[in-house]
């Protein structure tokens, strides 16, 4: 069966980036011209997914106006003659289907999912956390689409982090079955270093079969009171298989700051406009 539909919860508050974040969803901030949702999407768009669910909150319409037309703007840039900015701006409009549903209280990311169900349906879905930008030759949540095709089991993103680390992650128990594949047992969300089964933590992409909703729907509120979905992959994994893809690709969380600068750097030194000069700028740093 096909993912044609990928769920991106959108509707948490971004604390860790106030003030920018007042007013401007953490989602827009740009990776320098490009707000961060932007790449999300288009890997989902790489692939093959055809419709995007955002699950927002009070003050995130900016996100959904940033994948539609803008007919004013574009036709001052038309006056001016800037065809070839028209043509970017028409391309983000066009990338594929946007459609929204509110999640009206932060009530966790399990909840988040949930209030996605309607618009998802009986059919299995991608998760996509905007938190993470996975640079990979082959779209992260592609590796993990290709795994589902395979097996019609839920599919959860893995890297392997420092034991001092794990605390911040849903660590999965598992076995590995294929180099880069696991058979997961269990999912803790955020152990302790001591208290974690493995080094393996849940990256922000999911392919997910629609079963997850009805226990999404009857879980109680978990760690920091909040309905986690690594508390309903638990639940999941003893109903159906689960599979990790410890994927191949550079990933960086971008809800943290320094994973923010350590992206930016990244992603400027892959232009062509900025490289050179960065290059520079970061050796002189160095005397
Ligand atoms: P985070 O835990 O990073 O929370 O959520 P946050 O609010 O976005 O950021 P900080 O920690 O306060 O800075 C992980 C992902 O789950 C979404 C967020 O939008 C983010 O993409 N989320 C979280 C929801 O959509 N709803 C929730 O209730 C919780």
């Amino acid at each position: 069966m096909k993912i044609r539909k990928a769920v991106i919860p959108v509707a948490g508050l971004g604390t860790r980036f106030l003030p920018a974040t007042k007013t401007v969803p953490k989602e827009l901030l740009p990776i320098i011209d490009i707000p961060s949702i932007q790449y999300v999407v288009q890997e989902a768009v790489d692939a093959g997914i055809q419709e995007i669910i955002f699950v927002t909150g009070r003050g995130k319409d900016g996100i959904e106006d940033h994948f539609d037309e803008a007919p004013e703007l574009e036709q001052i840039l038309a006056d001016r003659g800037q065809t070839a900015t028209v043509d970017m701006l028409r391309r983000i409009a066009e990338m594929t289907e946007v459609v929204s549903v509110r999640q009206k209280k932060p009530l966790g990311l399990g909840h988040a999912v949930l209030c996605a169900r309607d618009l998802v349906g009986d059919e299995p879905f991608a998760v996509m956390l905007a938190d993470d930008l996975i640079d990979a030759e082959t779209p992260g949540i592609r590796q993990l689409v290709e795994i589902f095709t395979e097996t019609e089991e839920s599919v959860v993103a893995l890297m392997k982090v420092p034991r001092e680390e794990v605390h911040q992650y849903g660590v999965i128990k598992g076995t590995e079955v294929k180099p880069r594949l696991y058979a997961v047992e269990g999912t803790v969300e955020k152990p302790a270093a001591k208290e974690a089964p493995s080094q393996l933590a849940i990256i922000g992409r999911y392919v997910l079969r629609p079963e997850i909703f009805s226990i999404l729907q009857n879980l109680p509120p978990g760690r920091g009171g909040e309905i986690q979905l690594t508390d309903g992959l638990a639940r999941l994994v003893q109903q159906r298989k689960i599979f990790g893809c410890e994927f191949t690709g550079e990933r960086y969380d971008i809800g943290d700051k320094f994973g923010f600068v350590r992206a930016t750097v990244a992603y400027a030194l892959k232009r062509k406009d900025l490289k050179d000069k960065l290059v520079e700028y970061l050796k002189s740093l160095k005397d």
